[in-house]
């Protein structure tokens, strides 16, 4: 299936059809969340695959064998791309572990009724925006995209594929009473990754003994991550991803967004997130803090 230049529309936010159908999409709402599942759920490039390796590794116990092995997508399938179907159907381990880039106001309904677990995993949106901008570079499921102040408004109006990041982050966040979820950030992740794994463990209620944490702080750094081809996408052709356009694996740092705004595009950034945040509490992390 490639359909690499097909956008499929549903419930008014494009996906793009390399990856999703009308039916798959349709499927994902209607999924029986079982209570032992844990989903991942995210804006894309937020963080999502390296949430995918924690918990792989704490399910590992630290050890790397599966994260090294088996691909991301196999691990913890996106629910609503195509090919998931035949992967649920798998007899799975238990839990099983899925990834969602659905809004909330889609997903929700199919949640409510189940006592799954949900790491919903943010990063703050000026690095969404520069990492999504080079991704688009690279992924040639996405459209082709011009010059970065143009990404920008598009990103700000909500009119890229999977929609708008502030109805995103605002609906899955909002949710902490009525869903079983962990809200786990980017930059904590990159600022206290040993903390971090810590409070995703004993959220799934699989503690881990320290060398276990050790093991899984090393295995899903950066560096690793970078060299590890079931994680890289290094595995998908170019006809898919053109890895002459740039790594997945891309920089990895808070803050990159100072590299590419001009203080133009800040001052205009900051008015339409204050505009479009003012109901929500959240605190978000520009900068690298020493
Ligand atoms: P950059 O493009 O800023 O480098 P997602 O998995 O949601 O698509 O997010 C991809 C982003 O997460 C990329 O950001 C990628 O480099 C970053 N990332 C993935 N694993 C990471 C890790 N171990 N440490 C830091 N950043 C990581």
């Amino acid at each position: 299936m490639a359909r690499l230049d097909v956008t499929e529309i549903f419930h008014g936010i494009s996906f793009p059809g390399h990856l999703h159908t009308q039916d798959s999409l349709q499927l994902a709402l209607k999924f029986q969340f079982q209570e032992t599942d844990i989903l991942i759920a995210s804006y894309p490039k937020s963080g999502t695959t390296w949430m995918q390796e924690i918990v792989t590794l704490i399910s590992s116990r630290g050890d790397p064998h599966l994260s090294q092995t088996v691909p991301n997508w196999t691990r913890a399938p996106w629910l609503e791309q195509y090919y998931s179907a035949a992967v649920m159907k798998v007899p799975s381990t238990t839990p099983r572990f899925i990834t969602t880039h659905l809004p909330h106001h889609l997903l929700g309904p199919a949640l409510q009724r189940s006592k799954a677990k949900v790491i919903y995993v943010s990063r703050n949106p000026k690095d969404v925006a520069v990492s999504f901008y080079h991704f688009h570079k690279m992924a040639k499921f996405l459209p082709e995209v011009d010059s970065f102040p143009e990404f920008l408004t598009r990103f700000l109006n909500g009119t890229l594929h999977f929609g708008s990041w502030f109805d995103h982050v605002k609906g899955w966040t909002s949710q902490t009473v009525t869903l079983n979820l962990l809200h786990i950030t980017y930059e904590e992740m990159s600022m206290d990754l040993h903390g971090t794994i810590k409070r995703v463990s004993s959220f799934l209620q699989c503690p881990l003994l320290e060398d276990e944490l050790h093991n899984s702080v090393k295995h899903c750094s950066f560096s690793s991550m970078k060299d590890n081809q079931m994680i890289n996408y290094t595995l998908i052709p170019d006809e898919i991803m053109d890895h002459s356009k740039g790594y997945f694996m891309r920089k990895g740092q808070i803050g990159d967004w100072k590299n590419m705004f001009t203080e133009e595009q800040n001052q205009y950034f900051e008015s339409i997130f204050s505009s479009k945040m003012q109901d929500c509490a959240l605190e978000f992390v520009w900068e690298k803090q020493d």
